[in-house]
């Protein structure tokens, strides 16, 4: 394994890494000029699509938060009712299925216990049809789905998941498109909105890799963060799961208690937290809600919180007493929560480092859960 790590130390750096390609791959052939290409979900997608009314997406752990990214795309974008849940709950409760609900699985191995257990429950329970996003073709979720999207994420030897989460994130806004132009007036018409998703998404490999030329900075800032005990994560909108994935893969790897909030509901609880032990994470790209951000990070701020900030170069946000701020390449709003990860799953890598912890196979953690 350790010719396999090539020049990284460890097999997340190298995964890390590895996603400006991986997220190309796993657009190789889905794409058209202006547009997803039909058969991108294969054929018997062509059929089914049209007649989904709702969504219902079933993952655990950093597949959740991929799918919690997703509600916010497939209702802004394809205006259809999306749910998301964890599969340990969604498999033990009464469950009311919703007319012509697609059911969606999220995973990277296909082999986790709880969500392939949600899929054998979803067979029998009325809904339309199964689709597995997935990085394994021959694993059991796949084999048991009615459709399929397959992640080129590679094999994903680091416990904490890193490119399996970003090209989950790119093939799902994939699936999100193909929703939104089965449900077209013409599903056949140019539509300027899809056209110019296409072309952001197109950039999305090179924007990555402008954005891990962050790391430099991002090690540096990882020394704040080796002798803390806890961290808030802050996000908002589509940003509040990339919080949510950053606070995960701090714990995972780094073992320091860490917290995601979407930074509205700070004054509802967790401002009590804050004084200057506390350091608050934020990501701050540019959309609808970043004034509103800004001014959660005030709250922060006046009562003493130390801020740690990724912020787009438009935001305004600049470097001060008891705020770092660094700067991403600018991305369109969209398609921000992939870019946006990339920092976080950094600057857990380099926290982790410094701890000296296992990085790849941390304490009590499996890659795959196959039991429940
Ligand atoms: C384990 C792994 C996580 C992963 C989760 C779901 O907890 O440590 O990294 O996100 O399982 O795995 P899956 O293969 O279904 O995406």
């Amino acid at each position: 394994q350790a010719a396999e790590k090539g020049e990284y130390r460890h097999f997340m750096l190298k995964e890390t890494y590895e996603q400006p390609s991986v997220i190309a791959a796993t657009l190789e052939g889905r794409l058209a000029d202006n547009r997803v290409l039909p058969h991108a979900l294969g054929a018997a997608a062509m059929e089914l699509l049209p007649k989904v009314k709702q969504i219902q997406i079933i993952a655990c752990g950093t597949s959740y938060h991929a799918g919690m990214v997703a509600r916010y795309w497939i209702e802004r974008l394809a205006g259809l009712p999306c749910q998301v849940e964890v599969a340990s709950e969604y498999r033990y409760r009464k469950v009311v299925v919703a007319e012509n609900c697609l059911f969606v699985t999220l995973s990277q191995s296909g082999e986790t216990a709880d969500t392939l257990a949600a899929l054998r429950f979803a067979k029998n329970a009325g809904y339309l049809g199964s689709l597995a996003i997935c990085n394994a073709p021959g694993s059991s979720l796949v084999r048991e789905s009615d459709l399929s999207l397959i992640t080129q994420a590679g094999p994903e030897i680091g416990v904490a998941s890193t490119k399996a989460f970003t090209t989950q994130l790119t093939a799902l806004l994939l699936l999100t498109l193909s929703l939104r132009r089965a449900h077209l007036p013409d599903p056949q018409a140019k539509d300027v909105v899809e056209a110019e998703l296409v072309e952001a998404l197109r950039s999305l490999p090179r924007i990555a890799e402008a954005t891990l030329k962050l790391d430099t900075q991002i090690e540096v800032m990882a020394q704040d963060f080796a002798e803390k005990n806890h961290a808030l994560f802050l996000g908002r909108g589509s940003h509040y799961p990339i919080a949510m994935e950053g606070a995960l893969k701090l714990k995972e790897i780094s073992y320091i208690h860490a917290e995601a909030y979407p930074a509205g509901e700070l004054k509802h609880g967790p401002l009590a937290l804050v004084d200057d032990t506390m350091p608050v994470i934020a990501v701050a790209p540019k959309d609808d809600l970043v004034d509103k951000l800004k001014s959660n990070l005030q709250e922060v701020r006046a009562r003493g919180g130390e801020l740690f900030v990724f912020a787009d170069p438009d935001s305004f946000l600049e470097p001060e007493d008891g705020m770092k701020v660094i700067h991403l390449p600018a991305i369109h709003d969209v398609l921000a929560p992939i870019i946006y990860t990339l920092p976080l799953q950094l600057l857990a890598y380099h926290v982790a480092v410094l701890k000296g912890t296992d990085v790849d196979q941390p304490r009590n953690l499996a890659k795959s859960v196959t039991v429940e």
